[in-house]
């Protein structure tokens, strides 16, 4: 019982209709001002790549709702293992009445996190919250308070996850005071040199800032996004994160990749740390786990996992059998289809038509990130690498008018990512990354 939203691309009314806009109308009444809207067509039913709004568009979804539907919008599978755990029970809370479908998640979860130790795994919401409880196993583990993290790093909106996420504006504005023990170290940038002085360079600059500002000795772990996500996927020089496990190593400092956006094929490895060669302590997944419900993890080392104390983890929801059941169902598919390869030719595709771009327009000045997890940044010209927010904004908006879904990003806003599933039939990549050629043909 599909939705039969057709897989192309096709414009009923203006974008947002008048549907969405009597929609609009309703949130706005409704719902607070503090959160944000992309593109505000009001979606009927989505299906593959494409989003059906209430006005009969249909929208091509260059965003998977923030790197979450990987596999497309209702994947077959999935939507069938949903449907087969509805029919069985909806909720028990796993710490009351476990079941095994959260066992069956943690364990598939063991085998694929990097590293030959024994794993363990614990389940939580989302994002936000896996990244708070990894460093509760950090701080019980080490006996330690302090937490580094990245300038341009983003962890989420909870209180802790908010803390070590680096952009004030919008993310922490009047919301102080943050929890404490957070330190703030510089984050490379491969754009800025790849040769080994550079890559010493950013090494020796993210030790500065951790010993003048509060000495390796009272850190309990270091947390990085391995490609930088909401600052405009920034890649690190490659060895850059393994210099980084190595020094954490020597100081018994845990190493917690936060690989919420970057895991499960997305960068063209199952995780982005595996393009260094490292293996984290603690590695945090979400969005791509379960295909859109609510799902997220802590996946480490048996005996740093087993540091917290019983019923120091958990949560009411956290795993639920749903859940649980839209993860085994992904992460089966994923594996068949191998994801990472597929993440590394969607990408060699996209970078086809995108590298173009900078040749001829100045405005364009690099595109940015690792496997299908790209951005196209923009600045003044090309002898001017100031960073263009209104152009980026204005390529977004011609997109959105014609159908097609971008999202804007970067520490200046001056960037769009592109997170398309790793499924996007190559008609449909194609025409999306035309109309944002052509949107930024028209914004130039
Ligand atoms: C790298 C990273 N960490 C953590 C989070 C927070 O995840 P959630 O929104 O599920 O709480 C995000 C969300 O965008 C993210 O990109």
């Amino acid at each position: 019982m599909g939705t039969d939203v057709a897989q192309s691309r096709s414009r009923v009314t203006d974008i947002p209709g008048p549907r969405s806009r009597a929609a609009a109308v309703r949130r706005g009444q409704a719902v607070p001002a503090g959160l944000g809207a992309v593109l505000p067509a009001f979606i009927a039913a989505a299906e593959g790549s494409v989003l059906k709004d209430l006005d009969d568009n249909r929208i091509l979804d260059l965003g998977s709702g923030i790197a979450v539907s990987v596999l497309g919008h209702r994947p077959p599978a999935v939507v069938g293992a949903v449907r087969e755990q509805l029919d069985a029970f909806l909720h028990t809370c796993f710490t009351v009445s476990p079941y095994e479908q959260y066992v069956e998640v943690c364990e598939r979860l063991n085998r694929l996190a990097p590293g030959d130790r024994p794993h363990r795994t614990v389940l939580s919401n989302s994002g936000s919250e896996a990244v708070e409880n990894a460093v509760k196993i950090a701080r019980a583990t080490t006996g330690r308070q302090g937490i580094v993290a990245f300038e341009g790093g983003y962890h989420g909106r909870t209180y802790m996850a908010m803390a070590l996420t680096s952009r004030a504006v919008p993310y922490k504005s009047g919301f102080a005071p943050f929890p404490a023990e957070v330190y703030r170290a510089p984050f490379p940038d491969a754009a800025a040199g790849t040769s080994d002085d550079d890559l010493d360079r950013g090494f020796r600059a993210f030790v500065d800032a951790v010993q003048t500002s509060v000495g390796a000795t009272n850190v309990a772990a270091v947390v990085i996004e391995p490609v930088l996500g909401e600052a405009g996927f920034i890649v690190p020089p490659a060895g850059f994160l393994a210099r980084v496990r190595d020094w954490c190593t020597l100081h018994g400092i845990l190493l917690i990749a936060d690989e919420v956006q970057t895991g499960f094929g997305r960068t063209g490895d199952w995780f982005a740390c595996e393009h260094d060669g490292v293996v984290p302590d603690l590695l945090v997944t979400g969005k791509s786990i379960a295909s859109g419900l609510p799902l997220a993890a802590v996946t480490g080392d048996a005996a740093l996992m087993d540091a917290a104390p019983r019923g120091g983890l958990g949560g009411t929801y956290a795993g639920n059998p749903l859940s649980c059941a839209a993860a085994m169902a992904t992460l089966d598919e994923l594996e068949r289809i191998d994801a990472p390869a597929l993440a590394r030719r969607l990408g060699s595709r996209m970078r086809a038509r995108l590298d173009p771009l900078v040749q001829d327009y100045g405005m364009v000045g690099r595109i940015r990130g690792r496997g299908a997890m790209l951005a196209v940044e923009f600045v003044l010209g090309a002898d001017d690498a100031t960073p263009h927010p209104a152009m980026a904004a204005a390529v977004a908006q011609y997109c959105h008018r014609e159908g097609v879904l971008v999202m804007v990003t970067g520490a200046h806003r001056s960037c769009i990512r592109l997170l398309p599933a790793l499924t996007m039939p190559h008609a449909l990549i194609d025409d999306a990354l035309g109309v944002l050629g052509d949107a930024v043909r028209e914004a130039a």
